[in-house]
């Protein structure tokens, strides 16, 4: 599959203006490499984005952007936040409301902040209290709804009205504007790689791993590693126990995988895979699959290794390729993908230590987590 996306030439601009922006940190991953058995391996390391320990405020704050332009534009020119909270003031009181599995409501919530919004922020009711917490610091009122994250994404859906305005990361039927900025929003994360790539003057990467939630980040992937001209395998990876992609893969449509998702990679614990992203990822996968707790787990350890502090939904693209390379079909896996000893290996750790005690047991083990 090809695929065309053009992506808006203001969004860095945006991001740039953004508190606190940085590219972050594309690490060299020897570990890793030698792991997977390639010459290199490059961990876009997204445990400061922001201010904030994973990617998604990408998606949040240029999706909150992009749909106030649409019901209150255009604004004029602004350079600080403030300037562009000023010119919504006259809309107020507004509030943002999502649904989430931890990061993307803390992101939305953040984004609400910055622009002296109101966040709602629906949970489903096996949120672990550090992500809860986190998102509440962010001013935003949270409520637990009692049944899965797509339980949440329906409840959060209800909501919307003149003066709640849904940002969700996943679509649904005649809900697709907004997850689609979300999608075009995390389309920084690769320009900064193209750029950092550059710098070093190394190669793209031939395999690029991607784990999926509800597939946004995934389809970013497909439509950035996917274009014309570029010849990356991209695999995406799943919970064993949240194998929406994989199962509708499998089903040749899309498929709901019913909770529990009690799976330790929480963000992506969804049991319905967006149906924006699901052209993409049926076209533009090179392999899928599913990874266990213990899997993820080892993940995060190799890559504390290469320095990287990654959580467990971070550390999953990682788990899946190790898990690739070291199955019964691995010999396979490694023909169809294309990966030999002089391949390069891209990983996105899309998140830091967002359930820091979890992070502490996993990674030191036998230390004192008291
Ligand atoms: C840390 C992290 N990585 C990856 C994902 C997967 O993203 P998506 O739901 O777009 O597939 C999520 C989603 O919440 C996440 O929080």
């Amino acid at each position: 599959m090809t695929v065309t996306a053009t992506p808006d030439p203001r969004l860095l601009a945006f991001h740039q203006r953004l508190p606190g922006y940085a590219p972050t940190p594309l690490v060299h991953a020897p570990h890793l490499a030698a792991a997977l058995g390639v010459q290199d391996a490059w961990v876009k390391n997204e445990v400061d984005r922001l201010g904030l320990p994973a990617y998604k405020i990408l998606g949040a704050s240029w999706a909150v952007y992009r749909e106030l332009e649409t019901l209150y534009g255009p604004f004029s020119p602004w350079t600080m936040l403030d300037e562009l909270a000023a010119q919504l003031a006259p809309h107020q009181p507004l509030t943002l409301v999502t649904a989430t599995d931890g990061n993307h409501g803390r992101a939305v919530a953040r984004t609400a902040r910055w622009l002296g919004l109101a966040a709602h922020i629906l949970v489903p009711d096996d949120m672990v209290p550090a992500r809860i917490q986190a998102i509440e610091a962010e001013g935003a009122r949270v409520d637990v709804i009692h049944g899965t994250y797509d339980e949440a994404v329906a409840a959060a859906a209800q909501l919307a009205d003149e003066q709640h305005l849904v940002i969700s990361d996943t679509a649904w039927d005649g809900y697709e504007r907004v997850p689609g900025w979300v999608v075009e929003g995390y389309g920084t994360i690769f320009q900064e790689i193209d750029q950092q790539l550059a710098e070093q003057g190394a190669q793209q990467p031939d395999v690029v791993a991607a784990q999926m939630g509800v597939g946004s980040l995934a389809m970013a992937v497909v439509q950035h590693y996917r274009a014309p001209g570029r010849t990356a395998q991209v695999v995406g990876v799943e919970p064993l126990r949240a194998a929406c992609v994989l199962q509708s893969l499998q089903a040749g449509a899309l498929t709901e995988v019913p909770g529990p998702h009690a799976s330790i990679m929480a963000g992506l614990n969804c049991g319905n895979t967006s149906p924006l992203a699901w052209p993409y990822l049926q076209g533009g996968l090179s392999a899928s699959l599913a990874i266990s707790d213990a899997q993820a787990e080892e993940a995060m350890r190799l890559l504390a290794r290469d320095g990287v502090v990654s959580g467990e939904s971070g550390a999953a693209g990682a788990g899946g390729l190790l898990a690739l390379v070291s199955g019964e079909d691995a010999s396979a896996a490694r023909t169809r993908l294309g990966l030999t000893p002089a391949s390069t290996v891209l990983v996105i750790s899309t998140e830091g230590a967002t359930d820091p005690e979890a992070y502490a047991r996993i990674v030191h083990p036998g230390a004192d987590h008291a």
